[in-house]
């Protein structure tokens, strides 16, 4: 990243070339900093961290790594979907669009996405939003691989990413939610996104959803639980993250990766065990944390969702179903929908 041209409102922006450009908000954060989280997350009685301090930059690494799995079967069967949509997708736009990308990640799905467009638009405007800055050296690659691209990234959460996109009015968005991160929230908090992108949309505003769908537990018992203790390792990263940033001893050797499907409750549960009783100091959360054997420490649920239901939430929150597209195993699913 080059350099800061001007301010837009409570963003910076920041020009690297003509076909490029980020916004970033002022360092301003009303959230609370890891330090203050990771104290009362971890004082409670049902211990968590909250999945969002996974991804620093071993941990991003980790994630990337996951996707390749064997075990890990919802990435490569969302690119087998993706590029059944590619064909199918133009006549879902009957106008020109702007891509916006929720969460944009490593680019190998989005490159899908914007390979349709390559083949309908002279230009074609990608906004990905994601609160890493990972997202500046796909977004590089990206320009670099095709030339009528013009990207404006935006790196900020969600919410705040949604918000901004207000400003851009003049033209349709396609608006995708790829990987299985809708299935990290909670019910009633994905209820709350899903209203969130209905009302930045604008009528003939496109929404493509992800979304993982219910199966055999085993299947999801070894997608978070691999055999080369990868997704282990990406679960206990995090305690080593707060080591290496509060000051924290956490002994990772005296925890384990604990992953486990609720049926009930549709989710992948995941957890990380104290393997014995045990004290950890963390001085920049002012914590000494005491725990049992066997006590667990939430980290993530992964929630799975029947096509019924999928249908039903999307309703529920004001959307009309376009199309659904499915694997031949039905492991996943991709959605299609608009304003009602
Ligand atoms: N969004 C991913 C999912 O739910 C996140 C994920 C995959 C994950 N494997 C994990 C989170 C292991 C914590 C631990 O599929």
């Amino acid at each position: 990243m080059s350099n800061t041209i001007q301010k837009n409102r409570e963003y910076k922006k920041y020009v690297v070339d003509s076909k490029l450009q980020y916004f970033k908000p002022h360092a301003t954060k009303i959230e609370k900093t890891f330090a203050e989280e990771v104290s009362s997350s971890l004082n409670a009685d049902l211990k968590f961290i909250s999945p969002k301090y996974f991804y620093d930059k071993k941990g991003s690494e980790l994630f990337e790594k996951i996707c390749l799995l064997p075990e890990y079967y919802p990435t490569r069967t969302e690119v087998t979907i993706l590029k059944k949509l590619q064909q199918e997708l133009p006549s879902f736009l009957d106008d020109s669009f702007r891509i916006v990308e929720l969460g944009s990640g490593s680019s190998v799905k989005t490159r899908l996405i914007i390979d349709v467009f390559a083949k309908l638009q002279n230009k074609i405007e990608y906004f990905p939003i994601d609160i890493s800055e990972i997202l500046t050296e796909s977004s590089e690659q990206l320009i670099h691989d095709y030339d009528n691209l013009h990207i404006t990234g935006i790196i900020d959460t969600y919410e705040g990413g949604l918000e901004f996109l207000k400003h851009y009015d003049d033209k349709k968005n396609l608006i995708t939610f790829l990987g299985s991160s809708f299935g990290n929230f909670s019910p009633s908090d994905g209820y709350l996104f899903l209203k969130k992108i209905h009302s930045t949309m604008k009528s003939g505003d496109l929404f493509l959803i992800g979304l993982d769908l219910v199966k055999e537990k085993h299947i999801l018992e070894s997608a978070y639980d691999d055999t080369q203790g990868v997704t282990a390792e990406f679960n206990l990263n995090v305690l080593s993250r707060i080591n290496d940033e509060l000051g924290g001893n956490f002994n990772l050797k005296n925890f384990e990766h604990h992953s486990i499907y609720h049926e009930k409750e549709q989710r992948i549960e995941m957890y990380l065990k104290s393997s014995q009783k045990q004290s950890v100091i963390i001085p920049k959360s002012n914590l000494l944390l005491n725990l049992e054997k066997n006590q667990l420490i939430h980290t993530e649920y992964s929630h799975k969702y029947r096509l019924s239901q999928i249908h039903d939430l999307l309703d529920d929150a004001g959307f009309e179903l376009k199309h659904t597209w499915l694997d031949e195993n039905k492991y996943f699913s991709l959605t299609l929908v608009t304003k009602k």
